[in-house]
């Protein structure tokens, strides 16, 4: 006799809520699809923080994966030279995303107003988001979607400096550190079954600095506060149910 089972979502389980609904709040309550109407043809980050990262992606991402960009925009930050299997984008703004010369094919959605990704389970090595996670109202859900679309091993690398939307950040973040903002990244992992512990990566501006950066005349300059500020890095990645181990 045949029976009918429940169906099983392959989402990641949520154990627990990390924001409070005060938390979750932002300043500017208009829809972000109206925030990101016009496309920004900038880079949010300065040149030391995008080659830092691109450090990280060449060691943690390995060549021919499969690759989903959260929250993408017009820029990749790959390394030039690496070829991958495929590569997709998920962002809110399809002009920002048509020029990123990376990806294969992009998505646009509203990840705030809904969590659901329109991407099958298990079909990516990795994913990525950059200097984004600041905006995610759901982040418990977004996380635990981003562990159904992984393969198991894959990765999931969330990135972030000091900079933000002001108005855009969940209140959590806004009134934040960057020690608390680290931990709150760490929850979001622990929220969801599954993910490994997860690693945290810091580089902060003057930690190991260019010999130049420390002649007498910049650090001079540097207590005049007339030197640019870097932007710090910061990074925390987890893996679904393991960590692979390559030869
Ligand atoms: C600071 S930009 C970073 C873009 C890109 N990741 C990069 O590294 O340059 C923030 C990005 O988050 C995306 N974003 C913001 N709110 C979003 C939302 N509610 N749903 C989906 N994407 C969102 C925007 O499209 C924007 O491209």
């Amino acid at each position: 006799m045949e029976t009918t089972r429940p169906k099983q979502s392959s989402a990641g389980k949520i154990k627990r809520l990390v924001l409070t609904n005060e938390g979750r709040t932002k300043l500017n309550t208009y829809p972000d699809r109206e925030f990101y109407e016009y496309p920004r043809f900038v880079t949010h980050v300065d040149d030391r923080f995008i080659s830092t990262l691109t450090s990280l992606y060449t060691e943690r991402l390995r060549p021919g994966s499969e690759i989903l960009d959260l929250m993408s925009s017009w820029v990749s930050h790959l390394p030039p030279e690496a070829e991958y299997k495929k590569v997709v984008g998920h962002g809110l703004n399809a002009q920002e995303l048509a020029k990123n010369p990376r990806l294969d094919y992009f998505l646009v959605k509203d990840l705030n107003q809904d969590q659901k990704l329109e991407l099958q389970d298990c079909c990516f090595d990795a994913v990525l988001c950059t200097v984004s996670v600041q905006y995610l109202q759901q982040p418990e859900k977004v996380f635990a979607e981003v562990f159904r679309v992984l393969r198991p091993g894959g990765v999931f690398i969330v990135s972030f400096s000091n900079r933000l939307f002001y108005e855009k950040a969940i209140a959590t973040w806004r009134d934040g550190t960057a020690y608390s903002r680290l931990q709150l990244v760490v929850q979001y992992f622990q929220s969801v079954e599954g993910f490994t512990l997860p690693e945290i990566i810091r580089k902060l501006p003057n930690a190991g600095g260019a010999q130049e950066e420390k002649s007498p005349f910049n650090q001079i300059m540097s207590m005049l506060g007339l030197l640019p500020r870097a932007d710090p890095f910061y990074a925390v990645i987890a893996y679904k149910n393991f960590k692979p181990v390559y030869e």
